[in-house]
């Protein structure tokens, strides 16, 4: 099937495969818009089962980047980098070199950044190739580097927010949370979870990370099948997309889901159905928006830790602005987050089309 066939494509600008014979690269750069600025989105390395897979996934994370940047108030376009894996064995420092200067080729459309399976030092040789690059050391006091843990920030603050909205009470203390997944963000997360009183359940693929935070944390576990369905107040999904699909909506006990994972919809109906089950949903892209906040100011040049903070602290506020519109016209947070986004990017392209 060709990309312009598939159904997640969405009349994105650019999407480009990349293949490299002597450093054995195989990456996807997709560009979904730049109607906003240079497309800006993070790289992701992944063993993919199929081709087609890693195309649907570049797509996908393309656009949510786009409807991201949007809500966030950045000058940023939506775009994201997949690197498949082959055997599951990391990038080679070869491959992000020939990733970052693919990037360069690209001058400027594209900026990338870290994202699962990519970390800081995988950055800093993408940065020997092209200047198009963000998540890097930062300077004292300055806003950048890993953004992981301001994206954890960002989904502590909106989930904060929707369990007010929820249950009426002002913070998350023995609130009842269930975290799919404790990498780099959800291990930030379960920590300010844990600061603020929350009670932990916790799977994950990786056995080590799961008993790390039974010790930390003081964490239940629960096997990854199982983790959504806990009987718990919140679910935090932190690890894949795509894990809310019909069968998983109907067996959830939460009345909340707020994580950090992109994509957390296996399709735009399941916003739908979770509003029909009375769960709050705030949308992955609204309250994970912390980690691309960071690579903005970085990026920029421009911002102090202060005032990355105070811009993560405007979460809560679009997701409350969401909720309440949502509420009020009965329909899904998510179909209303995509129609703000869609309708910020549609005038600015109007905009730049009449320059
Ligand atoms: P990570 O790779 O550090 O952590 C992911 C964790 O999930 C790993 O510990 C992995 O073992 C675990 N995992 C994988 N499959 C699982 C499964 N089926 N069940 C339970 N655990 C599983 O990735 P990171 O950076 O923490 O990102 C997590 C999610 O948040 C991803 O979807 C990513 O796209 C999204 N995100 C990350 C941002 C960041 O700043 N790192 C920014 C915005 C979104």
């Amino acid at each position: 099937m060709s990309v312009y066939d598939k159904p997640d494509f969405d009349g994105h600008e650019c999407v480009q495969f990349i293949t490299d014979r002597a450093s054995g690269l195989k990456a996807i750069i997709a560009i979904h818009s730049t109607a906003l600025g240079p497309a800006a989105g993070g790289c992701r390395a992944w063993q993919y089962l199929s081709q087609e897979a890693a195309v649907t996934d570049a797509l996908r994370l393309s656009q949510g980047m786009s409807f991201k940047n949007a809500l966030a108030g950045l000058p940023l376009g939506g775009g994201k980098a997949v690197i498949l894996l082959s055997h599951g064995l990391p990038p080679t420092v070869a491959q992000f070199a020939t990733f970052g200067r693919a990037i360069n080729e690209l001058q400027g459309r594209y900026i990338t950044a870290e994202d699962v399976g990519t970390r800081v030092v995988d950055m800093q040789i993408v940065a020997r190739h092209t200047k198009f690059v963000s998540g890097l050391t930062p300077g004292e006091g300055r806003a950048g580097g890993d953004p992981s843990p301001k994206t954890a920030l960002g989904v502590f603050l909106g989930m904060r927010t929707a369990w007010r909205l929820k249950s009426g009470q002002e913070s998350l203390r023995n609130a009842r949370v269930a975290v799919q997944g404790c990498g780099s963000v959800g291990w930030a997360l379960c920590r300010l979870l844990h600061e603020e009183g929350a009670s932990l359940v916790v799977a994950d693929v990786a056995p080590d990370r799961v008993a790390q935070a039974e010790q930390e944390f003081g964490a239940a576990r629960a096997s990854a099948d199982e983790i959504l369905s806990s009987d718990v107040d919140i679910v935090a999904p932190c690890a894949m997309g795509g894990v809310l699909d019909e069968a998983r909506i109907e067996a959830l006990r939460a009345s909340v889901v707020c994580g950090a994972a992109n994509n957390q919809l296996s399709d735009p109906e399941d916003g739908e159905r979770l509003r029909a089950r009375d769960v709050l949903y705030a949308p992955d892209y609204v309250v994970n928006a912390g980690g691309i906040m960071a690579v903005a100011m970085e990026y920029f040049g421009a911002g102090s830790e202060r005032e990355l903070r105070n811009k993560i602290e405007g979460i809560p506020h679009t997701l409350s602005h969401i909720v309440d519109i949502a509420s009020s016209e009965r329909s899904a947070t998510s179909a209303v987050a995509d129609r703000l986004a869609r309708s910020i990017i549609h005038e600015a392209g109007a905009a730049r089309a009449m320059a």
